[in-house]
């Protein structure tokens, strides 16, 4: 999610450092920061906004050394601003992190305990304390490490400077990428392949559970036990802007692969896969309160809203409390009739959108609770509700929404769990069947995205179609939607997402031989009726793409195109069934050579009404 970039060779570090920091900026993260030697001793550099500001600080600061770390930052724990952009820097240990440590709390509780300062509110923060602790009891600065992320949960890729051993970068990964660099007579560690790209393309990628040491003339890699790994460099041909979209030729698909990834993001740290439970930090509701609400209105406009018309159903399913769903544009103009029993989920990726932020207003002035789930840190709408629910999705560049969408659903998804545990209308032994099936989603997500070549020769087949109809049922109406404005988004051809019981009151007069029409076909309840909608177009002449579970036999006959997906339970399917449909749209808008990453007419967020 943030970017990582270290040096260790005999150019100015404070050049090598911000050329990688700038290459990693178009992702428009909060703040950032440097740590590099001076006169023995680690001297940090850091501020809040772009790195064109860092770089003015760094005119009138000096360095004698040539070895440093830096960090470009977006932000998950702790707003942005100077005392929470990295390094981090505690007793003679400079830390940048990526990645989030679920269990820092208990961690920094422990060390206050024992004396220890803490100057942010990041998770990171926990490092540096770690590794000066353990160098205090008398361990190398490699053992240090060692030590010390053996202690943490969760994901990281660090870069640490040490004052005692004033020579060496030493870098750890583990579910967060982390790449080396090899130089003649320097090396570089990055997070990303365009931070280091200008000056080597020979990259080792490190794994999961591996420490490299980086020295000026030679770097070894480990693992945790202390094994040495024996890996040669690959040479890397990208061209910087392949670089800066991870290979893949747009942001969008980049982040559609992302969304294993974004997903297991926003579980971390608040599922406990045992017993079902979850906790949700940002949602201080207490239980008292929380048995008072008798309605939830969720809040949102686009993809977001969609995401919220999935969470009415895992809402009203898991907790049994009624939920309206509304956008946005139209809430703020109603008189609805919240008020202090009321808890009002306002959604947004950016939270900056001025609908969104307006139906906030207009809920407190209800004086309902207002709880929001955003992407961006301390944005607008983050800050003024009572409660946040972060989506750890990481940036999201391109226009059309994606991993944010899933995120979202995936926050909605705990919420709902929560609410239904801590109310007691979910019962345990459902609430731990179900986690066992939640965290398995990414690995569904995963398995579908393996078919993306598949989904992309049906794409090629339909892309000079001049219209769609998608179809969809229960949890997976919303899915339609979202899939229809998906396609009309970046390929600008015209779609309709429907319930598919709606078909036969009006959209059934538009099939003909050239419609397209997309169908969901999870085997649910309503599996029988949706594939009696698809005789229904079939027998129109329409042209059916389905998207079915592996092991659906009665699909074959039915359908001219089938994209398969794994079985699910159904309240999981939405996170299936979305992924063929972002496949299939920015395919066909790549067939047509659309601007996919930014499309006309659109903006990422909405920012006036
Ligand atoms: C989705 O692909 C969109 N570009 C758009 O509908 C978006 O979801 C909507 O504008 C809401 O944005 P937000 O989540 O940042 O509030």
């Amino acid at each position: 999610m943030c970017g990582i970039v270290g040096y260790v060779g005999s150019k100015v570090p404070g050049s090598v450092l911000v050329e990688g920091l700038k290459r990693l900026e178009y992702r428009g993260y909060d703040s950032a920061g440097v740590a590099i030697f001076d006169n023995g001793g680690i001297k940090i550099c850091r501020c809040e906004g772009k790195i064109a500001d860092l770089e003015k600080r760094l005119v009138d600061e000096h360095f004698d050394g040539s070895i440093g770390i830096g960090h470009t930052r977006w932000a998950t724990h702790g707003r942005p601003s100077e005392t929470n952009a990295h390094p981090h820097y505690y007793e003679g240990i400079a830390v940048v992190h990526n990645g989030i440590i679920e269990n820092y709390l208990e961690l920094k509780t422990m060390m206050i305990e024992e004396g220890g300062v803490f100057s942010s509110e990041t998770d990171s923060e926990v490092l540096s304390h770690l590794i000066a602790r353990s160098i205090r009891k008398g361990l190398s600065f490699e053992d240090a490490v060692r030590e010390s992320i053996s202690m943490v949960r969760g994901s990281y890729a660090i870069a640490v400077l040490c004052e005692k051993d004033p020579t060496r970068i030493i870098a750890a990964r583990n579910e967060s990428p982390l790449i080396l660099g090899v130089g003649e007579n320097e090396n570089y560690v990055a997070s990303d392949i365009p931070a280091i790209l200008s000056h080597t393309r020979k990259m080792l990628f490190l794994d999961d559970g591996e420490i490299a040491v980086l020295d000026r003339d030679a770097y070894r890699i480990q693992t945790l036990d202390g094994e040495a790994v024996e890996r040669e460099p690959k040479h890397i041909s990208w061209d910087p802007i392949m670089a800066e979209k991870g290979g893949y030729k747009h942001f969008m698909l980049k982040e559609i692969f992302e969304q294993p990834r974004a997903i297991i993001d926003t579980l971390r740290g608040r599922i406990v896969e045992d017993t079902g439970d979850v906790f949700l930090d940002g949602v201080t509701l207490d239980e008292e309160t929380l048995k008072r609400i008798n309605r939830i209105y969720v809040i949102a406009c686009g993809t977001s809203y969609y995401a919220g018309l999935v969470g009415k159903f895992m809402i009203e399913e898991l907790s049994h409390i009624p939920v309206e769903v509304d956008l946005a544009s139209e809430f703020r103009y109603r008189d609805p009739l919240a008020d202090e029993n009321s808890l009002i989920v306002l959604i947004s990726q950016s939270g900056e959108t001025a609908d969104t932020l307006a139906a906030m207003r207009q809920g407190r002035e209800k004086g309902a609770k207002l709880l929001s789930i955003c992407n961006v840190v301390e944005s607008t709408l983050a800050r003024d509700c009572d409660h946040v629910l972060y989506t750890h999705a990481g940036p999201e560049i391109g226009v059309a929404s994606t991993k944010a969408f899933t995120c979202q659903m995936t926050a909605l998804l705990l919420l709902a769990m929560y609410l239904g545990r801590t109310r007691g209308d979910l019962e345990a032994d459902r609430a731990k069947e179900l986690m066992q099936h939640v965290v398995q989603v990414p690995g569904y997500v995963e398995d579908v995205l393996e078919r993306a070549e598949e989904i992309r020769e049906i794409a090629e087949f339909y892309a000079d179609a001049a219209d769609f109809l998608y179809l969809g049922r229960g949890i997976n109406y919303p899915i339609a939607l979202e899939g229809a404005l998906k396609l009309k988004e970046i390929s600008y051809i015209h779609a309709e997402g429907y319930p598919a019981g709606e078909m036969k009151h009006g959209p059934i007069a538009l099939i003909d031989e050239v419609m397209p029409v997309v169908t969901l076909v999870p085997r649910d309840s309503v599996y029988e009726k949706i594939l009696s909608n698809i005789e229904e177009v079939k027998a129109r002449k329409g042209q059916v793409i389905a998207v079915a579970e592996d092991d659906d036999r009665e699909i074959a006959e039915r359908a001219d195109h089938i994209i398969k997906v794994p079985h699910a339970d159904t309240i999981l399917t939405p996170f299936i069934l979305v992924i063929p449909l972002q496949l299939f749209a920015y395919y066909v808008a790549d067939f047509k050579g659309t601007d996919v990453d930014q499309p006309r007419n659109l903006a990422k967020s909405v920012t006036v009404e």
